[in-house]
């Protein structure tokens, strides 16, 4: 049967039902997004930027699918109140499940939101990995990825960078001073985003930098 599903390309981690995130055990639906080896560089991230905050700092995982970024934030400091919100069902089902399993209930808040739609708060670290493909890009990904993955997690709109333009336009009103957002994005998108983020005031710094195979990936902004 294992055989029959693999050939259909069905990804190891839906049929295994988890897979691993940095230390964790996840458990993966079908229909919500599998974390991806360089999600776990930008956990690494957010969770040394949570060093240099003050006590019982807030953290918003935007668009958090399996939970696993929430988790790795949660899981981090004792201190530290995570809200992590998707706008899928299934996505939201599948993170309180791990949240629960993993007894971080009293650490992180799983919320239904269309990005800040519900999330009135202000945070000390957002950390984000929003659908970044570009549409037109969808049609020539692995069976893996365009069968089994939800478009949801993964359209990013005509050029891949709407979900991208609206995190970073709304951010800065969800950030206190010297806040800070982590967004892993496309390798071929730093230069329009850091045109995007720099076209505002808001922010005091704004880079990209690279993940482990050389590839940019994460855009990293502090508000002022
Ligand atoms: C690429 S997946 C990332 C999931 C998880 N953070 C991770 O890194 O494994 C993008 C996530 O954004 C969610 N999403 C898409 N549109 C959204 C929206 N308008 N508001 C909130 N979440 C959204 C998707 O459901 C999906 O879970």
């Amino acid at each position: 049967m294992l055989v029959s599903a693999r050939a259909r390309r069905v990804p190891l981690p839906l049929l295994e039902g988890q897979t691993g995130f940095l230390d964790f055990d996840i458990a993966v639906h079908p229909g919500v997004f599998v974390p991806r080896s360089e999600t776990e560089e930008l956990a690494e991230r957010a969770v040394s930027a949570l060093r240099s905050l003050p006590r019982c700092p807030r953290a918003l995982d935007l668009g958090t699918g399996t939970g696993a970024l929430a988790l790795a934030i949660a899981q981090a400091r004792p201190d530290v109140s995570v809200v992590a919100v998707d706008a899928s069902p299934r996505a939201l089902a599948c993170a309180r499940r791990n949240v629960r399993a993993h007894g971080l209930d009293e650490q992180v808040e799983v919320r239904k939101s269309d990005w800040f739609s519900h999330v009135p708060e202000r945070f000390h670290l957002i950390v984000a990995n929003p659908p970044y493909v570009a549409r037109p890009d969808l049609a020539t990904l692995e069976p893996e990825v365009r069968q089994y993955e939800p478009r949801q997690a993964l359209d990013g709109g005509p050029d891949g960078l709407s979900a991208i333009r609206i995190v970073l336009a709304e951010a800065p009103r969800h950030l206190f001073s010297g806040g800070a957002i982590l967004v892993e994005i496309g390798h071929d998108q730093g230069e329009a985003v850091l045109r995007f983020a720099r076209a505002a005031s808001s922010w005091v710094e704004t880079r990209v930098d690279s993940d482990l195979s050389g590839k940019e990936r994460f855009f990293i902004g502090r508000c002022g």
